[in-house]
């Protein structure tokens, strides 16, 4: 592995999920490999668990840690080749990120969707201008439309937690009054579908009309309407807001009954809920749920390390 951008950087799913539960039960088996190295996690957007956990991962493998939060600790970055710069972003990333690749070994980057343009936002720039221009890997901490760090977490999770060799996985819209970007439920469906082609879960989507995911990441994901037919016997139950991508970055409805309650969960297969944090309590899912002891929510959290541990100690071993 070089970059970890999404999915398709990983060449074995089942090892690199195995990779992150070797980490969990032994965090410092491999704390000589990132010996005198570093890394740069470069956020241009609010994180708790990726900044914590991708940090803390570093840590356990030896990697020294620098973080930057880009307009706040730095210059403004423009992404746009060949503009005058009159504007309020002060520096290019053509010698923002050549320079911080001088300091770093791997530099980790989050750049949200700005959901105002889906062409803008689909293209991925912040990402592909740091991958040209940093001559180091980068680690994608959550992109416009990708957050494969929650992802390989999400697979730990579920691999660790499940009571039946082929588990029933749902992914559940949720309402909020935001517009929030398409990237976890992108990523999640990518990867689910991938452990779905493995044979390794069953997984459903359902959520309201409008709210169809990009068919590169729905791909050939059953979705299910009918909210309680999908929650039927589900063996885990994964829910996210997001905001429309066909009538891009709008919330076209605000339906309380699609918050996950108890009355929900009743009609699972005593299954477990996930969600990747942070969550708006009731307006989302109920208190009862989140405190309840169907809920993997802290776990699935704590996993975030564990990933993160993985995807750095393959491209460590490779450096
Ligand atoms: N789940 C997740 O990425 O959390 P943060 O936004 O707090 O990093």
């Amino acid at each position: 592995m070089t970059n970890f951008l999404s999915l398709s950087d990983v060449t074995d799913l089942d090892a690199l999920i195995q990779s992150g539960r070797d980490a969990k039960a032994n965090p410092f088996a491999d704390q000589h490999i990132g010996k005198n190295k570093t890394i740069g996690l470069i956020f241009f957007n609010s994180s708790l668990r990726t900044r914590l956990s991708t940090q803390k991962a570093a840590q356990n493998l030896g990697l020294n840690v620098m973080i930057m939060n880009v307009g706040q600790d730095s210059w403004g970055l423009e992404m746009e080749e060949g503009v005058l710069m009159n504007g309020d972003k002060a520096e290019h990333v053509r010698e923002a990120a050549a320079v911080i690749g001088r300091y770093c070994d791997i530099i980790g980057i989050r750049a949200f969707a700005e959901l105002k343009d889906r062409n803008a936002d689909y293209r991925e720039q912040v990402m592909h201008q740091f991958a040209k221009y940093a001559d180091v890997p980068i680690v994608n901490l959550e992109s416009a439309t990708r957050h494969p760090l929650q992802s390989l977490a999400d697979c730990i999770t579920i691999d660790e937690a499940k009571r039946v060799a082929r588990p029933k996985v749902v992914l559940t819209w949720l309402p909020h009054f935001k517009p929030l970007p398409q990237a976890v439920a992108n990523s999640f469906c990518e990867w689910m579908n991938a452990r779905a082609q493995a044979g390794a879960v069953e997984f459903v989507m359902t959520h309201p009309e409008g709210y169809e995911l990009a068919p590169e990441f729905a791909g050939n994901a059953r979705v299910i309407y009918d909210r309680a037919e999908a929650f039927a016997g589900a063996d885990f139950i994964y829910g996210k807001n997001w905001s429309s991508y066909t009538q891009y970055g709008q919330v076209l409805t605000q339906d309380p009954s699609w918050a996950v309650t108890m009355n929900d969960m009743a009609l699972t297969n005593n299954g477990k809920f996930m969600h990747c944090l942070p969550v708006r309590r009731n307006l989302k899912v109920s208190d009862a749920v989140l405190d309840g002891p169907q809920s993997l929510v802290i776990e699935q959290a704590a996993n975030r390390e564990w990933s993160a541990q993985a995807v750095l100690k393959e491209i460590l071993k490779r450096a």
